[in-house]
């Protein structure tokens, strides 16, 4: 015999039915408040071209560079597990020519990405995300409303976050940065850590994240971006804040909050959680002004996050029916097979009226059939004998009082109705 395949690979995992209560509450919360907004569903293939998230999320960065699921298919295509979902709904929007209609594009989407990363907690190599994207307008307005609808799903929900906001500049103001962050950097490389000695040429701006102890001080004393900003960039940052504080939102800024992803613009955010550890990033998002151009298409001023579903889960204490097993409302226990045929029947009838169901295949007597019906506690049971068959009529016990009487099966029907 072969060995037993008996566990999964590494960061990946079963979610089993008592969590799954969890998940989809998430899920129905969140498209029940997007929906307000005018976000409307989209599903991406899972399996897109390398290229997509090699040129969108750029080829510096720590995603495309080490964690990509990428092989060759049968027909020597390059081909990557989607890491992200940002780069295909801007493919999806180009592609199916949503950007010719008016208006902005809402879209949302809910699913699994994956990456190779170290694993940690709250850190899977196939995780979940929730996210939105809005596409056509570059108004901070908009900026301040998808933050205010990402805020809002978690209240509903019973999390509390913290939201942290940057503007990490565009092309015309971020070269003059960079430019100036090098310099300063160039006293302090002998000292940095391997990664940020690496980063300081290939990816200056991820060197703020750098976790090491020892480059925490130099880092520190580097310029931030915020005082680098050209007029058009500041001016959004501050209509942001504007319409963030009219809308009672608190937020904090980090000055050094740098995206994991090239095609960040302008606002950048996470929201975060004093729960989770080290991995407490909850959500991250901001704008992409130019990731269309970057895909081919026109330019699209748009912005979107993501709320990474498995570390939500773990926060979610006030899920509804949480704990709750299943319950038969009938358990059929027959005795013989021409009771077997009839409480099939039964059975079928009152599912399609919309009753939980259950029948034993185990060919046990009926003291273990009432064993089974009390450990599922089932609601009632119904028996069914030859002497029940012949006369059309059932015995039905209420398990909670141990009640029991007679029915047909037009009665049995009226009853279980009252039980709704
Ligand atoms: P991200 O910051 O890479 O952004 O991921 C967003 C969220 O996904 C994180 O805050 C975290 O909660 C969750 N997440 C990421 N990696 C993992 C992991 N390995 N295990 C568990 N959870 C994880 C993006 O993905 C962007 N596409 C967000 C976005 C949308 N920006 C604009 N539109």
């Amino acid at each position: 015999m072969d060995a037993l395949i008996s566990s999964t690979l590494p960061g990946t995992r079963d979610l089993l039915p008592e969590e799954i209560v969890h998940w989809q509450w998430a899920e129905e919360q969140a498209r029940r408040i997007f929906e307000r907004y005018g976000f409307l569903e989209i599903r991406t293939p899972i399996l897109e071209p390398t290229e997509l998230f090699a040129r969108g999320i750029g080829q510096d960065t720590d995603i495309v560079g080490k964690e990509m699921y990428t092989f060759r298919d049968q027909s020597d295509r390059s081909v990557t597990l989607r890491p992200e979902a940002t780069a295909s709904v801007v493919r999806a929007y180009l592609q199916n020519n949503m950007h010719r209609g008016s208006g902005l594009t809402r879209l949302y989407y809910i699913g699994p990405m994956f990456r190779h990363e170290k694993k940690q907690k709250g850190r899977w190599r196939q995780f979940y995300q929730i996210g939105a994207e809005a596409l056509g307008s570059d108004h901070p307005a908009v900026d301040a409303e998808m933050i205010e609808m990402a805020l809002w799903f978690l209240q509903s929900l019973g999390v509390a976050a913290r939201l942290v906001i940057n503007s990490v500049g565009c092309p015309n103001c971020r070269p003059g940065y960079i430019e100036r962050l090098r310099k300063e950097l160039a006293g302090y490389l002998p000292g940095l850590c391997e990664d940020c000695r690496r980063r300081a040429t290939t990816n200056t701006l991820r060197i703020f994240d750098c976790k090491v102890e020892s480059c925490q001080a130099p880092i520190g004393r580097l310029p931030v971006i915020t005082d680098h900003l050209c007029a058009d960039c500041a001016a959004h940052f501050s209509g942001l804040k504007l319409y963030l504080d009219a809308a009672g939102i608190e937020y904090a800024i980090a000055p050094r909050l740098v995206r994991g992803l090239d095609y960040y613009v302008r606002t950048a955010f996470e929201i975060v959680s004093g729960e989770l550890g080290s991995q407490n990033a909850l959500a991250g998002g901001g704008r992409y002004d130019g990731l269309s151009e970057i895909l081919g298409g026109p330019r699209v001023p748009a912005l979107g996050f993501a709320m990474g579903l498995d570390r939500l889960v773990m926060l979610l204490t006030d899920t509804p029916g949480a704990g709750r097993h299943w319950r038969p409302r009938l358990f059929l226990a027959y005795l013989g097979q021409a009771a077997l045929r009839k409480a099939l029947e039964i059975a079928r009838d009152l599912r399609h009226q919309g009753h939980a169901c259950y029948l034993d295949y185990s060919h046990s007597s009926l003291k273990s059939q009432m064993r089974l019906a009390n450990k599922l506690q089932a609601e009632h049971v119904l028996i069914l004998g030859d002497d029940e068959l012949r006369q059309e009529r059932y015995a039905i016990k209420k398990l909670e009082d141990s009640s029991q009487w007679d029915v047909t099966l037009p009665e049995l029907a009226e009853y279980l109705k009252s039980c709704d």
